[in-house]
């Protein structure tokens, strides 16, 4: 599966000749400004909950492409009433079969706020199955106890996990996360944007490769083969 990271825990997927984007926050993003919001192709966007630093390009991709977004019911709604009406939504727990994958929404231990302040329902993560293969966005989380679920469900090619702590876990929990999934390859997502959330490179691919686990910190629109 050929994967596209556009910085933050913005990523894109090929899956069957479409392109599924993922938490689209670009314009704002100023480590991604070689990254033009207007070249971006999407079939498919997946919002894992309603945070700005996840939806903030959502709209105009949507439209643009005539994507069809895929999020919780409250962030449907919300996206219908701006216009954004190419619409699926769903909620924690449940699975669905689109023309060319299956998506399962996950538990996420986060909260989800919309810019403008109304509630974003559940924060989720997404199993993505396609061919015989799956992978796992988990979305911001925390490390839980729910993540040892997905190995009855998914036999994980890889698993893309937040590192930069204080809004989510950190490397430390990560390096869990990978564990309770039963996934030794990982993409890191959402460090090094703000103050808060930077990482020292070096010592995160250490830490993983200590617990034989392969991480992977890609440049910002970088591609690789999973
Ligand atoms: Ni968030
Ligand atoms: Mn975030």
């Amino acid at each position: 599966m050929k994967l596209t990271y556009y910085g933050h825990a913005c990523f894109s997927v090929e899956i069957n000749g479409k392109t599924l984007l993922f938490d689209p926050f670009i314009s704002a993003n100023e480590l991604a400004k070689h990254i033009h919001v207007v070249e971006i192709k999407a079939d498919y966007i997946l919002l894992s909950h309603g945070h700005a630093d996840h939806i903030m390009d959502c709209e105009s991709i949507a439209l643009r492409n005539g994507a069809k977004v895929i999020c919780s019911w409250e962030i449907h709604e919300w996206l219908n009433a701006k216009g954004v009406t190419n619409t699926h939504p769903m909620n924690t727990g449940g699975k669905w079969t689109f023309d060319e994958f299956t998506v399962k929404c996950t538990v996420a231990q986060h909260s989800s706020s919309l810019p403008d302040g109304n509630y974003g329902g559940n924060p989720m993560g997404f199993i993505i199955y396609a061919n015989g293969e799956s992978f796992y966005y988990s979305g911001d989380t925390a490390l839980t106890l729910d993540m040892q679920l997905i190995p009855l469900w998914a036999n994980l090619k890889f698993a893309v996990l937040p590192l930069g702590d204080n809004f989510t876990m950190g490397i430390e929990d990560a390096i869990r996360a990978a564990q309770f999934t039963k996934t030794t390859n990982v993409l890191g997502v959402h460090y090094d944007t703000f103050g808060f959330i930077k990482i020292d490179h070096i010592d995160a691919v250490e830490a993983f490769r200590k617990e034989n686990l392969e991480l992977t910190l890609l440049a910002i629109g970088e591609q690789k083969d999973f």
